[in-house]
């Protein structure tokens, strides 16, 4: 209970002074609680000062935008599926990505980005990186050609493994190897992989960033970036992160958190439905190509067997005739597939893979278009039904 109030003290002063403390004994609530706070009390100056001054090296709540114990909740689950040290949380995914090369580059440093990464990285790297003296170079999503574009200020190598297109895997172990030889850190996007079918911290990798938008959240309802380092990396990230004022609503931590916990549940189920229709794409006339690196002909697939632990609800294929308006057709013709950006949600979606604009090293411009399908969680049988229709529309 708290404290009672002195009975000399008057109704407007009451009602703020009321209510501080949890007013409640008995036991405790599964979940953690939302914490919402911007001013957090503290009983002497001195308390204040000491903490604010120990707030990196340890988890301490100081102030809302410093973090917030909800989220502290959520960066432990984090921390732990990742492999890793800490985690900090960001407002977007994109946001994670962008704090991460702000973090650990500086002007007349030099990055090598993997040619897979989702377009806004390549926007990032343009618009922002380059405009502040920071040097980029893109090289073959595979690895091969990593040492080719090195330079004497190469500062980081940063991969997503795999990409969120056609999903091509870099052999990360190996690119750890070169990273370490020359000093250059390596960060993964590990959106696909969740930290469940891929742990890239395990694997070599300094620091690990997810979109949490996709599979930790699940609904389709919240947007988060979580990055994840080493106990070596963490402290500049820290740092930079309050530096920024960079945190999330408790609110917000506590969906994703409540998304973690069917993430394991959720993802066997999107990779079940996925394989079922990538193993029906590839019996189609209409189809060319089907990407998905559980398929033994996928370039990535022997490093997807070695170091994944399985798939997602990531599927796409290319067409077998180059006609980009039958493609849109085909895409608008789907009943139960939404078109939008995004994936991870519970939902099934469509969307038209520009793979021409968002590779620089590889050339795509032979392809036919190339459709992506996030499989949800609906009947599998009906989605076939539903891409058997609109394959039969657009014939
Ligand atoms: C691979 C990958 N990484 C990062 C992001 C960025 O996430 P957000 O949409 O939360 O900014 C996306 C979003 O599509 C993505 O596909």
């Amino acid at each position: 209970m708290s404290k009672p109030l002195p009975p000399t003290l008057r109704p407007q002063t009451r009602i703020l002074k009321g209510a501080g403390a949890p007013a409640y004994r008995g036991g405790k609530a599964v979940n953690p609680p939302v914490v919402r706070a911007s001013t957090v009390l503290f009983d002497t100056v001195e308390e204040l000062t000491d903490m604010r001054a120990r707030r990196h090296e340890e988890r301490l709540f100081t102030y809302g935008a410093r973090g917030n114990p909800t989220g502290f909740a959520l960066e432990d689950v984090v921390a732990d599926l990742e492999g890793g040290f800490r985690t900090k949380l960001f407002p977007t995914g994109l946001a994670a990505i962008a704090m991460v090369f702000t973090t650990y580059l500086k002007p007349g440093d030099h990055v090598l980005i993997a040619d897979c990464v989702y377009q806004p990285v390549r926007n990032f790297s343009e618009t922002f990186m380059q405009q502040f003296g920071i040097e980029v170079s893109f090289f073959n999503a595979d690895g091969r050609d990593v040492a080719q574009h090195a330079r004497p200020n190469t500062k980081m190598l940063y991969v997503e493994c795999p990409g969120s297109l056609v999903y091509e895997l870099c052999d990360l172990p190996a690119l750890s190897t070169l990273a370490r030889a020359n000093d250059w850190l390596l960060v993964a996007d590990n959106t696909w992989g969740s930290g469940l079918q891929y742990r890239p911290l395990t694997l070599g990798a300094d620091v690990s960033v997810m979109a949490a938008t996709k599979y930790l959240s699940g609904h389709s309802d919240v947007m988060m970036g979580t990055v994840t380092t080493t106990e070596k990396a963490w402290m500049p990230l820290a740092r930079m992160t309050d530096t920024f004022g960079m945190n999330v609503s408790p609110d917000d931590a506590y969906l994703v958190l409540r998304g973690t916990r069917t993430l394991a549940a959720r993802l066997a189920l999107h990779e079940q439905h996925a394989l079922k229709i990538t193993h029906w794409l590839r019996q189609r006339t209409e189809v060319a190509r089907v990407f998905s690196p559980a398929l033994p002909d996928h370039p990535g697939h022997a490093i997807w067997q070695r170091d994944c632990k399985g798939t997602n609800g990531l599927v796409s294929f290319e067409f077998a005739r180059n006609d980009a308006p039958m493609a849109a057709r085909f895409v608008n013709q789907l009943a139960l597939f939404g078109i939008g950006a995004s994936w991870g949600g519970f939902e099934s979606l469509a969307t038209i893979s520009n793979l021409v604009t968002t590779r620089t090293v590889t050339d795509w411009s032979q392809a036919n278009p190339i459709v992506r399908l996030h499989i949800g969680l609906e009947d599998p049988e009906d989605l076939i039904a539903d891409l058997e229709q609109a394959f039969a529309a657009c014939g």
